[in-house]
């Protein structure tokens, strides 16, 4: 097993935050100890893993060009970047899905409140049956020629409907919008399509479905913000850092691609070996095996939580490992969190959903274990 946890956990929340593997833990042991030694860090070390993280980064997410990826400590901190460099007019406006998570959120209330635009929030619609499809095409719908920015996830934090981002993003190239993806809940786990989004940035928070520590995200920025101002000014993003002795030789040219993004002290000798071990593993499995695997352990259960009168969104708008199940109307949803608690069966009640994100470490007793609790067997 490449994970530690306990044999009476049932842990299906890495929506959460994932389990940290054994490879991940003794990277970061690795690095602690150098810091003990700090006469055995040299230089270069500074440049070498960043290079390293950004490489394998870049392959998961199917982008290719690494030097597009910034290493960045929150996707809040990212989703800035784009707001700082958002060409905003008035009267313009910013699509997202309703119930975002609020990073996505945030950062576009604010520049529009500044410059006279408008976030259009697009809820999900009310109805009984086909959801994912329903509120699909509402956001299609939502982007027209004053669209200056579609900000979705791939799929929805909460309750796990998934966002057809090739047809939407294409969409928003049709009107001169830029096109931002929090891959948070979904790289690694579910295949990115890249190619067909053509996204001007995508941001990853790395300790979920990346396997990864906390306090570490990934950005990839695209060539509409390629010359953008960062948030920050940092030594290690201009051209020639790698010379130490040449430090106050300052120049105001960046490094190529996203340096310039990099967040201040990008080189962190413990979280940076952790995420290229964690994202070694993710690569591993490869999100193909891992939807899969997801797919074998909702199989058998899927059909009971229903006639036990559970909503269960069509594989066609979920991903696999990240499913919000809505219980019955009137169902109490606090006697179902303690009794979720008693059984060990750790998921996220997300609103008016019960969040359930199964990952490889998962076997089909921990959704036994969840479907008796719901089906109250
Ligand atoms: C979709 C999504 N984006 C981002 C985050 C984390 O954001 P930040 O890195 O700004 O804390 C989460 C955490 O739950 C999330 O679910």
């Amino acid at each position: 097993m490449s994970f530690l946890i306990d044999p009476d956990v049932h842990y299906l929340n890495c929506a959460y935050m994932s389990p940290l593997a054994h490879a991940v833990e003794e990277a970061g042991r690795v690095g602690m100890a150098r810091k003990q030694r700090p006469w055995t860090i040299r230089p270069e070390d500074f440049f070498v893993e960043v290079e390293d993280v950004k490489a394998r980064f870049a392959e998961v997410l199917g982008a290719g060009r690494p030097e597009q990826v910034a290493v960045l400590p929150s996707v809040s901190y990212g989703m800035a970047i784009v707001a700082r460099n958002l060409r905003l007019r008035p009267g313009q406006h910013i699509v997202v899905a309703g119930e975002q998570f609020p990073s996505n959120v945030h950062p576009w209330r604010r520049i529009a409140a500044q410059r006279g635009g408008e976030v259009r929030t697009v809820t999900v619609p009310d109805v009984a049956e086909g959801r994912g499809a329903a509120w699909n095409e509402a956001l299609l719908a939502a982007i027209d020629e004053r669209t200056a920015l579609l900000a979705l996830g791939h799929v929805h934090w909460a309750d796990g409907t998934r966002f057809d981002l090739p047809r939407l993003a294409a969409r928003a190239r049709e009107v001169g919008a830029l096109v931002v993806v929090d891959g948070t809940q979904s790289v690694g786990a579910l295949a990115f399509p890249f190619d067909e989004v053509q996204p001007d940035a995508v941001v990853c928070a790395a300790y979920k479905w990346l396997l990864g520590p906390y306090g570490l995200a990934f950005g990839w920025f695209g060539e509409a913000l390629q010359d953008g101002e960062p948030l920050e000014e940092t030594w290690c993003g201009r051209r020639g850092s790698e010379d130490f002795a040449g430090l106050v030789h300052y120049t105001d040219d960046y490094g190529p691609g996203s340096a310039r993004f990099d967040v201040g002290q990008r080189s962190n000798f413990i979280t940076l070996p952790m995420a290229i071990e964690a994202l070694r593993l993710v690569t591993a499995w490869g999100p193909a095996r891992i939807q899969a695997h997801a797919a074998s352990l909702w199989a058998p259960i899927v059909e009971p939580l229903r006639r036990a009168g559970y909503r269960i969104e069509d594989p066609a708008w979920r991903g696999e490992h990240l499913v919000g199940l809505r219980p019955p109307a009137g169902t109490d949803m606090s006697a179902i969190a303690s009794r979720l608690a008693a059984a060990r069966v750790h998921v996220s009640m997300r609103g008016t959903a019960i969040r359930v994100s199964p990952h490889v470490y998962n076997t089909p007793e921990d959704m036994q274990a969840l479907a008796a609790v719901l089906t109250g067997r």
